[in-house]
């Protein structure tokens, strides 16, 4: 069951919702709204594909930091993967256990350390100077870190460029020619960091999950090599990276369930632990960007459809040539003809479009449009290009709209320069 669905009367509704009466009671639009129960769906799809393994969901704050989505993914008894110290702070602030939360990134600072070192939070070690770092944070925090290796598989996820991240020449992680060399480093800070397992990320949007089989069988490799060396290792950490249907043109994609028993065996035979880090599929398809058309226009051959929402609230479309579906909420007027749009923004530049040639009936001004999948990746990388301020959020629950999240104001922004 999805949350999003067009009814037979011909509107979208979330949930019991119509998306349109959900317009028209919202601050303004653009917003972002969600589905509380689809957020718990996807959560409960993990946790059953995960039964009988002993595991941690890391859910992926990057992905999507709302406050209230984090204390209800903590609420159902999710941990997180953090990339930032302020998505430690966070994390904290919405009660996650931050001894169940994993620290990752090729450029942790000192400063972001200690504080992960201060929590018992799990550690990544990405490089040499991060090993290094790592050490320093340990000693000012006057804590042991529990530290897992972050090994470059060099498995190709077959995604956009841009998404991926653990073949040969990524930034990411440790080559795995370099393994011993960091092994013996680690030996010498026993007081300092203890090795408790090893992790790897391929990629973002991974809809393959064989991909994810072929990196757990070299890990497990690289497991059964660490601990020949007498480090107690206890887990094995896949990452991210299972991507969603944006196409929404029946194809049928891997689930949780599929990703998770692909690695079961393995897991199982080595006693490890899995992590598993999913952002996109825990939170990418239980909301919509909500949008209001402002006009139609024609220029030569081409046509759009101009709406209020652009590249500043979701910029998915620009940055990565990603395709979200787009629909538009309420039925059109019965003479309304069905022409391919390009759907645009009014930012000032021509990478501002949320889709590309999409076969729409055409819209009466006013009317609503909403861009799918938009839970992930889409408010968390808005910025307020064109001074278009954060939108607010809203999400179904129990069958009423509730905001999550005030809509940034002009007022807010001048706060930056207040007293200077
Ligand atoms: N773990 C690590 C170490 C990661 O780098 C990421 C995402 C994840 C987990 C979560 O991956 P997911 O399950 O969400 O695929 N902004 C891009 C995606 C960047 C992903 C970065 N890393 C987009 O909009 O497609």
């Amino acid at each position: 069951k999805h949350c999003f669905s067009k009814k037979e009367d011909g509107y979208l509704y979330c949930e019991g919702v119509r998306v349109e009466d959900a317009m028209q009671g919202a601050e303004r639009t653009p917003f972002y709204l969600y589905s509380k129960d689809q957020i718990t769906r996807n959560y409960e799809a993990y946790r059953a594909a995960l039964e009988g393994l002993k595991s941690i969901v890391g859910y992926a704050i990057k992905a999507n930091n709302n406050y209230k989505v984090l204390e209800h993914l903590q609420s159902l008894g999710s941990g997180a993967v953090l990339v930032s110290g302020n998505e430690l702070r966070l994390a904290v602030r919405a009660r996650f256990d931050p001894t169940r939360c994993i620290f990752n990134g090729n450029g942790k600072v000192l400063e972001d350390l200690v504080l992960a070192a201060q929590y018992g939070t799990f550690v990544n070690i990405d490089s040499e100077f991060d090993l290094e770092n790592i050490v320093m944070a340990a000693r000012i925090a006057g804590k042991q870190v529990k530290v897992l290796l972050r090994i470059n598989p060099d498995v190709d996820p077959q995604v956009h460029p841009y998404v991926a991240t653990g073949t040969k020449t990524s930034k990411f992680g440790i080559r795995n020619e370099k393994l011993q060399w960091f092994l013996d480093a680690i030996k010498t800070y026993p007081n300092d960091i203890k090795l408790v397992g090893a992790h790897c990320h391929l990629g973002s949007t991974i809809t393959k999950v064989d991909i994810f089989r072929d990196a757990a069988v070299l890990m497990v490799k690289y497991i059964d090599e660490i601990r020949a060396q007498g480090f107690g290792v206890e887990y094995l950490n896949i990452g991210g990276g299972l991507g969603i249907d944006y196409h929404h043109a029946g194809a049928i994609l891997p689930t949780p369930m599929d990703l998770i028993n692909t690695v079961r065996e393995l897991v199982q035979s080595r006693d490890l632990t899995l992590i598993i880090e999913p952002g996109r599929s825990l939170i990418a398809n239980t909301c919509c960007l909500v949008n209001k058309v402002t006009g139609v226009k024609t220029n030569g051959t081409k046509n759009f459809i101009v709406v209020d929402g652009s590249m500043a609230e979701l910029i998915r479309p620009s940055l990565y040539d990603a395709y979200q579906h787009i629909e538009l909420v309420s039925p059109p007027p019965s003479d309304a003809g069905v022409v391919t749009y390009d759907v645009v923004g009014p930012v000032c530049e021509s990478a501002d479009f949320l889709g590309k040639d999409r076969d729409l009936p055409t819209p009466t001004k006013g009317s609503g449009l909403v861009v799918h999948d938009a839970g992930a990746y889409c408010m968390s990388m808005a910025s307020t290009y064109n001074l278009k301020m954060r939108p607010p959020e809203y999400w179904v629950d129990n069958g009423s709209v509730v905001k999550i999240r005030h809509g940034e104001t002009f007022e807010d922004f001048m706060k930056f320069f207040e007293g200077l």
